[in-house]
């Protein structure tokens, strides 16, 4: 069986006003259902991994909030670091406490804040992936990229391996530039990397080792006083030391060079929910391609979205209150309690300087 993991962290700004630090976009559902994209995460591993084998890592500040909105799994799988240290600190934390419990675990690494939309289509390849971790491969999923992305890890995909449906990847390429990333999308040779990765721990620890050997050295520490009464003491003091490394530049990237790392190509449809406009085109449309987050308008008009002659909408209410718009098209309409965002769906992907323009207002 799989061990999941669950990386609850980062703010998601482009998501602002609705994401927040307080508030960050997995608590939010923006799943098109009730659940928060958190409780999707942990959802759509149902078929893989039982609840007691699911771990989360988050921050302290959401720690409450995280197991509040998963009250199945045991409090104690709920992982929690003191301070965020990016996304190898907190893998490495999850393999090393896993690793003590089941030194060749399978384990798989989710994102907390993606939407997948084929659940069958994502467990059959997580499945395949578990074949190439048993090989001692670092798995990464493949998606067929469609624009010229920055923001993601590329892929360049090699053959065959064994007689799996497993590939083998032959460069790791994290975040390039504009110009390197389209030639990547032109050449047809090249996935986008999903952000999930599936790995044998011992698999994955002993190339922590050898690349980042502070990193592995300080997890392996920590999780050593896990179950004793000495862990806050040794967590408080190993890991503001830990390097603020993403597991991508600081093993996988590596780990490729190496040939240690394969993939499974899968067509999910993935999405990572980074903006108000890609949230817009996974979520379910009106016939105008107006798409609505959250509730409809209620009975009494109290709340809600009452639309007329709008097209291409993505509108956010906020529960208790009415949101109306008539004749505009392609905008973002986000309602919060004390903030309103509107911006044309094109400029999604700008919202983040807004961000940081409140930030230093202070
Ligand atoms: N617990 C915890 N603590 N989780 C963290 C932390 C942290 O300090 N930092 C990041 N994460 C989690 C995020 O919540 C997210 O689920 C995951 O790690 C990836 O971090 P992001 O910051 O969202 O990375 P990214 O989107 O820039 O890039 C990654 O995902 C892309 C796909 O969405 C990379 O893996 C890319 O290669 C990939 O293409
Ligand atoms: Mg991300």
């Amino acid at each position: 069986g799989l061990y999941g993991v669950v990386l609850a962290g980062g703010t998601g700004t482009r998501l602002w006003p609705l994401s927040r630090a307080g508030h960050p976009k997995f608590l939010h559902p923006l799943t098109g259902t009730d659940a928060s994209l958190l409780q999707a995460t942990v959802q759509r591993l149902d078929l893989l991994a039982p609840l007691d084998r699911i771990f989360v890592v988050t921050g302290v500040a959401h720690a409450a909030a995280v197991s509040r909105q998963l009250d199945a799994i045991p409090d104690t799988n709920v992982l929690v670091e003191p301070s965020p240290r990016d996304s190898c600190a907190a893998i490495a934390l999850a393999a090393a406490v896993i690793a003590r419990r089941d030194p060749q675990a399978i384990m798989g690494s989710f994102a907390s804040d993606h939407l997948i939309s084929d659940k069958e289509r994502f467990t059959e390849v997580i499945r395949k992936a578990m074949v190439g971790a048993q090989q001692g491969l670092l798995m990464t999923l493949g998606i067929t990229p469609t624009r010229p992305e920055t923001g993601y890890g590329y892929l360049q995909c090699g053959g065959e391996i064994g007689d799996g449906p497993v590939l083998g990847v032959e460069e790791f390429k994290e975040k390039p530039s504009y110009d390197v990333a389209e030639s990547y999308v032109k050449s047809g040779n090249y996935l986008w990397n999903a952000g999930m990765f599936v790995w044998r721990v011992d698999a994955f620890l002993s190339e922590l080792s050898r690349q980042q050997p502070q990193l592995a050295a300080g997890v392996s520490r920590i999780a050593a006083a896990w179950d004793s009464p000495e862990r806050e003491e040794v967590l408080g003091e190993v890991w503001p030391t830990l390097p603020r490394i993403s597991v991508d530049y600081a093993v996988m990237e590596g780990a490729a060079t190496v040939g240690r790392v394969g993939t499974v190509p899968g067509d999910f449809g993935w999405n990572d929910v980074g903006d108000f406009h890609t949230l817009g085109e996974v979520l379910a449309a009106d016939p105008s391609g107006n798409v609505v987050v959250g509730h409809a308008l209620e009975p009494e008009a109290k709340s809600g979205v009452l639309l007329r002659d709008t097209e291409g909408l993505v509108v956010v209410p906020t529960p208790g209150r009415l949101v109306a718009a008539m004749g505009v098209r392609d905008l973002i309409i986000v309602d919060t309690p004390d903030a309103v965002l509107v911006c044309p769906r094109e400029r999604a992907q700008e919202v983040k300087h807004l961000v940081d323009e409140l930030k230093e207002l202070g």
